[in-house]
């Protein structure tokens, strides 16, 4: 495995919404990346929601000033050719959410790039053991899955395939930790942690808009005031964009059924009296 200390290029596979704030990041760290997508228009795209992501970070004092912008800018290289990630020591894929195109961009990774190179995915609810199987090196896949807006977000989840060897996944970690992330770990069932926990919330505050429960707003407001999330399930879905949404909940109804019926750990916890803080243990324990 090519370790994290020999990695100087990141190539990314995709230059939209995730795959530009992966490139970003990985610039603003000090990496050189090489960035491609399948159209030149889409490329030029993402290097114009780099510069104006980078304007904010300047204007809101999160980067010292333009010329750190400038250089970031300048260490990302775009490209439609898939062959350029060949001089690439890591790659991060965050192409489109769809399983066929995932392990053909895979499968090709394998081809172009050196054989110890760690192939990583930003997929946020597919399967990285299934994505990994388009791979002649299983081991060497793992998934780093950037929240966004990735420059804002500070949290990178690491999947763990069926195959992914301990030490790359140590290695998405510290790759994440170099890019001024922090980390937490899940095993590769859908929707790993965060979406599992993330996409029934949306839906439901979907559900309760449309059954009349409240407005949009208040079913907003209600979230935001009653449990300080920075936003709303309705906000937050606009935000992800409705087709993710839509992608990942269809994904996680096809894996898992019905998720809406009370979970067994919660009855179980309740008839052994673990409710909470109030009874000093319930997920956690308290003093
Ligand atoms: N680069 C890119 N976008 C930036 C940015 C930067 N440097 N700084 C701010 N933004 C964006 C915000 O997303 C938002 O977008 P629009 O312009 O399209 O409205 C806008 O700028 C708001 O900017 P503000 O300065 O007002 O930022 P804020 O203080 O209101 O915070 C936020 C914005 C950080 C996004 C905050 O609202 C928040 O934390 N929201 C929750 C976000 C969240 O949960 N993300 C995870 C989604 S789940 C996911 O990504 C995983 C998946 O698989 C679906």
């Amino acid at each position: 495995m090519r370790e994290l200390e020999a990695v100087e290029t990141v190539g990314v596979v995709g230059a939209g919404t995730m795959g530009s704030g992966i490139a970003q990041v990985a610039a603003v760290a000090g990496y050189d990346v090489v960035m491609r997508d399948v159209k030149s228009e889409f490329v030029d795209r993402g290097f114009d929601t780099i510069r104006s992501s980078l304007d904010r970070k300047v204007n809101s004092g999160d980067l010292s000033d333009d010329d750190d912008a400038d250089a970031a800018v300048e260490r990302i290289e775009g490209t439609t050719e898939l062959a350029e990630l060949g001089e690439a020591d890591l790659v991060v894929e965050a192409a489109v959410e769809e399983m066929e195109i995932k392990q053909d961009v895979f499968a090709d990774l394998d081809d172009v790039t050196d054989d110890d190179v760690v192939l990583a995915t930003n997929t946020s609810t597919l399967s990285i053991t299934t994505i990994a199987s388009a791979t002649e090196r299983p081991e060497l896949v793992v998934g780093v899955h950037f929240m966004n807006p990735v420059p804002v977000m500070k949290g990178v989840e690491v999947v763990v395939g069926e195959k992914t060897d301990s030490e790359v996944v140590e290695l998405a970690h510290g790759f994440s930790e170099a890019l001024g992330k922090e980390t937490w770990e899940s095993d590769d069932k859908p929707g790993f942690v965060s979406n599992r926990i993330l996409m029934p919330w949306i839906n439901e505050g979907v559900r309760a808009y449309d059954e009349g429960v409240a407005t949009k707003e208040d079913i907003d407001r209600g979230m935001k005031l009653g449990t300080n999330v920075p936003m709303g399930p309705l906000e937050l879905a606009d935000h992800i964009g409705l087709d993710v949404c839509l992608d990942a909940t269809e994904t996680l109804h096809e894996e898992l059924g019905d998720r809406y019926t009370p979970a067994y750990l919660l009855k179980r916890k309740v008839d052994a009296g673990d409710l909470g803080k109030k009874t000093g243990r319930g997920f956690y324990e308290y003093d």
